[in-house]
């Protein structure tokens, strides 16, 4: 497709669908109850909520600009941009970062949307009827622990991410979002009912909302600023490759608001719904990326209708993985498409194989590979800072694009669009009275960046090293 016929959304409704798409997966339903156990839950959860304000809606509102204004691929996006004001080319290796970190992120995403499609059938079929805690642990156990079924689910999962990227994303899943999305949380809200009468209501969202801060540790930290770009699909690229399809006029402030808020909603709903259920069964809340497959079919077990509820509810979530992995893959899509002149579809067939390949290393973490784990720790006076312990490929994989890849993408999108794009050009695109601008531009100058750079030399142990040697 030549630059010049390039699609637009049909409207801003269908960008903030399209966008809420791609934020709302498994990072909200998924991954954020399940890192919030591991890390103690209130002082996790408020961090995580500051970073969605103070550094995820102005990064939000300034990679969609950037797409809009560069109207490419991000690589290309970048090097035009930073032409335009007059700054290296080298400004595309940010798009580059991106297109990598997608594609990595898309190999373990489409593992464990696998999982939660094969749930789809077990909950049809009442595998889970009646069962107890342990019981329940056993049937995913046995799942994860079969390398050749999650194999199966993988790649089931990654053809329909990558027929749908073949076709365009314009094809068709945009309008089924319309609906789906809806319903996704109207499904929500009756398990929100269900876990309100299970009489661990209030221990639950006591355990999310009450912050203890001694539970959190230094690499806590790091894992909640690092969800926050996670789950808002920002930092590499998706959200520019979105917004380069975004009519001009459209207000790029209250789409990345309207989106940030449905982001946060589902992500706390789901969290006031495993953890009550999480006490209710004496389960542990630090189970790990299992949890939400070890609680949800708990619930449903002990739910009126529950054999029908819960297969919908594993449908739904497997329709919230699907529109946020074709954003993840795309920008390599059109990178490639740009860069080497190749079809739409011959650029989705070669993505899909390498992406499949690259997924085997998650598959075999939860069951060959399970022991073959590094563990990387740094010692100073004021103690012990781990970075990775007992990492296996998977974990490994989550950290470095979901820790480091994702804020260190954020951190040059906030520098380039606070303190090198021209404010003639910014404020063009954004459009805001100026006392908004001035706000965004404090955000995305100022405290987004430094957040970013504390929060990684804190996480590297720098802060502690720096006050050992002056103190
Ligand atoms: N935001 C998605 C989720 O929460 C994951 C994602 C990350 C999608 C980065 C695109 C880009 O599941």
């Amino acid at each position: 497709m030549s630059e010049a016929k390039r699609e637009q959304w049909s409207s801003r409704l269908v960008f903030i669908l399209a966008a809420t798409g791609s934020a709302v997966g498994l990072g909200n339903i998924w991954k954020f109850p399940y890192i919030t156990g591991e890390n103690g839950g209130g002082a996790f959860v408020l961090i995580y909520l500051c970073c969605i304000a103070a550094i995820g809606i102005p990064i939000m509102m300034a990679e969609i600009m950037l797409g809009r204004r560069g109207r490419h691929d991000p690589v290309t996006t970048m090097q035009n941009l930073a032409k335009e004001s007059g700054h290296s080319r080298s400004w595309g290796l940010l798009g580059w970062m991106g297109v990598i970190a997608g594609f990595l992120i898309l190999s373990y995403y489409s593992v464990i949307a696998g999982w939660a499609m094969a749930y789809v059938p077990k909950m049809a079929l009442g595998a889970f009827n009646a069962l107890d805690a342990k019981a329940v642990d056993n049937i995913f156990n046995t799942l994860v622990g079969n390398p050749w079924l999650l194999i199966v689910w993988h790649s089931l999962f990654l053809f329909l991410t990558m027929i749908v990227v073949a076709r365009g994303v314009h094809g068709g899943l945009e309008k089924a979002v319309t609906y789906l999305m809806p319903m996704l949380f109207v499904l929500l809200l009756i398990l929100l009912v269900y876990a309100m009468d299970s009489g661990y209501f209030l221990q639950g969202v006591s355990y999310l909302f009450n912050p203890d801060f001694s539970k959190i540790t230094t690499e806590g930290v790091l894992t909640a600023m690092g969800h926050a770009f996670f789950t808002l699909s920002l930092g590499m690229g998706a959200i520019m490759v979105y917004g380069s399809y975004l009519p001009a006029h459209t207000s790029i402030a209250q789409a990345s608001i309207v989106v940030a808020f449905m982001d946060t909603l589902v992500a706390l709903l789901a969290g006031m719904i495993i953890f009550p259920v999480v006490f209710a069964n004496g389960l542990e809340a630090g189970a790990g990326p299992g949890l939400i497959f070890k609680t949800l079919p708990l619930a449903f077990s002990h739910m009126n209708y529950g054999t029908f509820f819960g297969t919908l509810f594993f449908i739904l979530i497997v329709f919230a993985a699907w529109t946020s992995s074709i954003s993840l893959i795309e920008p390599a899509i059109t990178w490639a498409m740009n860069n080497f002149n190749i079809s739409r579809m011959k650029a989705s067939i070669v993505a899909g194989v390498l992406v499949w390949f690259t997924g085997l290393l998650t598959v075999f973490s939860f069951n060959l590979a399970s022991d073959f784990t590094i563990s990387s720790t740094i010692s100073t006076h004021y103690g012990e800072f781990v970075i990775l312990k007992d990492a296996t490929a998977f974990d490994l994989l989550d950290y470095l694009t979901a820790n480091i890849m994702l804020p260190l993408g954020g951190l040059m999108i906030a520098i380039y669009a606070g303190w090198l794009m021209k404010q003639e050009y910014s404020r063009q695109e954004l459009n805001i009275s100026h006392f908004w601008y001035t706000i965004w531009t404090v955000l995305v100058r100022y405290i987004a960046p430094a957040m970013v750079i504390v929060v990684f030399l804190n996480a590297m142990g720098i802060v502690a090293f720096v006050r050992n040697v002056i103190g």
